[in-house]
């Protein structure tokens, strides 16, 4: 029988060493799918230099221009070749994977933008020169001089420029967009001690601001209520239940909305490991569960949790957006999300219904038989 595929020829396959644009290019495949994955990529790494503002800007869904600025600790001249070589990082060492503190650790987002777009940055350490850098294609230009108040600003233009076949993926300037504002709300809910600003310059100039949310102060629980009061809205915040839940090494915290504040979908679903927004299936499947008794099967439960625990617990090296997670002990998440969430519920329900018990509250005890609870959004 001939096993030879007939897509290969013949003769015998030459071996090649894809050169580095090749090569920069497929990485950049995985890490930046659309605009929106480049915002993120960006603020991240602002957020990771110690940013109090990040300002991002974009035209035409991301796909002309995405800026981000920041006011963080900034780069010197001699750093930013550095930031633009591939598996060149600040952020770890390379001697403990499990070991993450920050948001990058690969040393391939700007590598990567820089090989699918027109990037620019323009950096500037307090205290020190503000510098330039333009990558194109995967080619480094010349460190110039520039003027900037300390922080860093990174211009990407023209994404997938080089790479048709990735434009030709891209959605309406509408959705991108739409996916560009979910990605900053979701890191602004991570981060509420950060102020942030979204503007549109489509229409040229400073742009409209389509989303702000400015700096909170307080303890950890009111910023965090402060801030998604601000991005999901005081409805939310208003029926949301107080979370703080341990179990073995898990911490979690957040806000929980009633079931009476239940979804058609499941779109307010937020959640956090480490600080890192992710969509995990895993987590999701525990949100739902949690709700199960309290909830009919078309509503969905909303929350904001952030679960946190020592990084050793937890691999976030398992997907190129990094927006799954690994746990250790899978079983000791959803554990402490079902239970921790049920209790919740279930001790709302008892206040509710042994004080002025509002029949909606009084229904959601799990122990009566089947409380649905239907609400329109
Ligand atoms: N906004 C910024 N302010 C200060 N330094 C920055 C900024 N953006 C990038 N850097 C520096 O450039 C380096 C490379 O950034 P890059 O995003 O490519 O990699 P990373 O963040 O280390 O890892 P990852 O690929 O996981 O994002 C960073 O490690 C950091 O030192
Ligand atoms: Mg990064």
């Amino acid at each position: 029988m001939n096993t030879i595929s007939p897509n290969i020829s013949q003769d015998r396959p030459v071996i090649r060493q894809l050169d580095e644009a090749a090569v920069n290019r497929i990485a950049a495949g995985e890490v930046v799918e659309r605009p929106a994955s480049a915002v993120k990529e960006l603020v991240e790494n602002a957020l990771d230099a110690g940013a109090r503002h990040i300002d991002v800007a974009f035209a035409d869904g991301g796909k002309t221009m995405i800026r981000v600025a920041d006011d963080g600790c900034g780069m010197s001249p001699d750093d930013l070749p550095l930031a633009l070589a591939r598996h060149a990082t600040s952020k770890i060492d390379g001697t403990d994977l499990l070991n993450i503190h920050s948001f990058g650790f690969r040393g391939e987002a700007l590598p990567s933008l820089g090989a699918v777009g027109r990037l620019t940055i323009t950096s500037r350490q307090q205290g020190g020169d503000g510098a330039e850098i333009a990558v194109t294609g995967g080619k480094l230009g010349a460190v110039k001089p520039a003027a900037l108040n300390a922080g860093t600003i990174v211009t990407l233009r023209d994404l997938f420029h080089a790479t048709p076949a990735r434009l030709k993926f891209m959605r309406s300037d509408r959705a991108e967009a739409q996916a560009i504002t979910d990605t900053v709300k979701r890191l602004a809910m991570a981060e509420p001690f950060t102020g942030f600003t979204l503007r549109d310059t489509s229409g040229g100039g400073e742009g409209r601001v389509t989303f702000r949310a400015d700096a909170e102060t307080g303890d950890l629980f009111d910023a965090l209520h402060g801030r998604l009061t601000r991005i999901i809205g005081r409805e939310f915040t208003d029926n949301a239940l107080p979370i703080d839940a341990s179990r073995e090494g898990l911490h979690m915290t957040g806000f929980a909305a009633l079931p009476t504040y239940s979804r058609g979908s499941a779109v307010t679903q937020y959640l956090f490991v480490n600080g890192r927004p992710v969509r995990d299936k895993m987590l999701y499947g525990a949100l739902r569960a949690a709700y199960h008794d309290f909830l009919s099967r078309d509503r969905h439960p909303a929350a904001a949790l952030f679960i946190e625990c020592e990084p050793v617990l937890v691999d976030v090296n398992v997907h190129p957006a990094k927006s799954e997670v690994r746990f250790r002990d899978p079983g000791l998440a959803r554990g402490l999300i079902v239970s921790g969430l049920r209790h919740a519920l279930a001790e709302a329900g008892h206040r509710a219904s042994s004080t002025v018990a509002g029949a909606t509250l009084g229904a959601m005890r799990p122990e009566q038989p089947a409380p649905r609870v239907y609400q329109m959004d």
